[in-house]
């Protein structure tokens, strides 16, 4: 079975293999379409975000069965921000380090001392058929006062989950992989959907 991955961020894209590989599917990407717009991300809501960018590669590859997700990083000190802006908090085309530099900053400038966050993630899933399929997982922890590590992406260089004392990127991804957001999303799914999508 087939199983096409609406995203283009290739970090995202390997965690979703790994978490994926007890399953016999062929995953693709929607990078290896010759032609491929993504739609805007506009949605208030991950969810909503999710449904966006899941649909546009429904829309043309409705025989497979197709994921997308949507997520982020809510920090309480912050009033839940970035948020939906996870991606783009420093700027519409701004690098990881430049979003953990400005979040870093944006906690400096404003003296939080509450530095519990959490990631989110919003899975949706649609089968040939057209069904939809929602799971969602999340991973709480706290910000790092500097980023640190060299594996991962996004802001796992400055996210030290709870009960440990090393950030994402420190602890590696066989253990954000076992822990994150996105794994417990993805293990929903598979208990909800595997034998089916495996078929
Ligand atoms: P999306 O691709 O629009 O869902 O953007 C998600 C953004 O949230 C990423 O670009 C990262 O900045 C952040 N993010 C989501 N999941 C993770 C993660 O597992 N580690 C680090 N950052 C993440």
């Amino acid at each position: 079975m087939e199983l096409w991955i609406a995203t283009s961020n290739q970090g995202k894209l390997n965690e979703f293999k790994m978490l994926l590989n007890r399953l016999p599917l062929q995953i693709h990407a929607q990078n290896e379409l010759p032609v491929f717009s993504p739609r805007p991300e506009n949605g208030d809501s991950f969810l909503a975000n999710a449904r966006i960018k899941t649909k546009a590669l429904k829309s043309v590859q409705n025989k497979h069965w197709v994921l997308g997700e949507d997520s982020g990083l809510m920090v309480a000190g912050l009033n839940n921000l970035p948020g939906v802006h996870s991606a783009r908090y420093a700027g519409p085309h701004a690098s990881d380090a430049e979003n953990n530099a400005k979040l870093l900053k944006m906690m400096a400038i404003r003296q939080i001392a509450d530095r519990k966050a959490q990631f989110v993630s919003q899975v949706v899933v649609f089968s040939p058929e057209g069904e939809e399929f929602l799971f969602d997982g999340s991973l709480e922890g706290h910000i790092a006062t500097s980023a640190k590590g060299q594996a991962g992406f996004g802001y796992d260089h400055i996210f030290i989950p709870s009960g440990q004392s090393l950030t994402l990127s420190e602890l590696g991804l066989a253990k954000k992989n076992q822990i994150s957001h996105r794994a417990n999303a993805i293990t929903k799914m598979i208990e909800a959907l595997g034998p089916r999508i495996s078929s």
